[in-house]
């Protein structure tokens, strides 16, 4: 297995907000601690690409880094075309599905080129193994069986990572040790509201299980005080990276 990395996963703030407004209020609100945002497909759209210079300036106080999670799953000119467009926009990361096979993802991966990374959505975590199994026409007993499969077509294509739920992230990364990226949404703070999530898992658990980003939406943004959950969160990163040095998970 390649060396794993235990340096501290990053965390990656939801911008689940439908204007450009609102997200640099919620960037600048948030502090030096947000570092790193998602713009997801309704911010997208609702405000279109001008949202990811604004969100990477907000306010002019400082850069940072942007997922845009536009989860692409098209034929592959078109896919390469949009991972060439957002990169040209500034993203620092880009989500595309693993269904949409090992050409389209090579070509994500080629139209994102060197300062943009693809990552791969092995399976949404809204999916049951009964919906799976009728989508794609056989029985799924597993689904962790298929999202470790699926992390296999991700990697041969050449993607910098995948997405999967906390549940599977040690799985994953006992698979592929440094040789891709996990990101991990679903992710709340120790006895914090789930929501409408059910597999959740704590920073720390994330980390620990090898995560190297995680996603953070309502859990930080819906808090009485965003700014001390959000710092909460880094410290519990830290804990989960002090684990997994010390070959502890979860
Ligand atoms: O639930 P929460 O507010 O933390 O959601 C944060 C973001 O992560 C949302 O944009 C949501 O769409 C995304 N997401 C998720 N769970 C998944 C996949 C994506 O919460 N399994």
């Amino acid at each position: 297995m390649a060396h794993v990395t235990t340096a501290p996963a990053r965390a990656i703030v939801a911008l689940d907000v439908p204007s450009v407004a609102d997200a640099v209020a919620l960037v600048v609100r948030l502090g030096a601690a947000c570092n790193f945002v998602k713009v997801g497909s309704e911010l997208f759209t609702a405000a279109g690409p001008a949202v990811i210079d604004a969100v990477r300036r907000g306010a002019n106080d400082g850069v940072r880094d942007v997922f845009l999670d536009l989860k692409l799953h098209d034929i592959p000119n078109t896919v390469r075309a949009a991972a060439r467009c957002s990169a040209a926009l500034g993203a620092r990361l880009l989500s595309v599905h693993a269904t949409g096979g090992r050409t389209m993802i090579e070509a994500a991966v080629e139209g994102a080129g060197e300062r943009c990374s693809v990552l791969v959505v092995t399976v949404l975590t809204s999916l049951d193994a009964t919906t799976l199994g009728e989508v794609w026409g056989r029985p799924v007993r597993d689904v962790s069986a298929e999202v470790l499969r699926l992390s296999d077509v991700a990697r041969h294509a050449g993607a910098r990572g995948v997405v999967c739920s906390g549940s599977e992230a040690a799985a994953v990364r006992a698979r592929h040790g440094a040789a891709l990226e996990i990101l991990v949404p679903g992710v709340r703070l120790a006895g914090g509201a789930t929501h409408d999530q059910k597999r959740v898992v704590t920073p720390a658990m994330a980390a620990s299980a090898g995560a190297t980003y995680i996603v953070v939406g309502r859990t930080v943004t819906g808090a009485q005080d965003p700014r001390a959950a959000m710092d909460e969160v880094v410290v519990e990163l830290g804990k989960g990276a002090e684990r997994r040095k010390e070959g502890k998970e979860g």
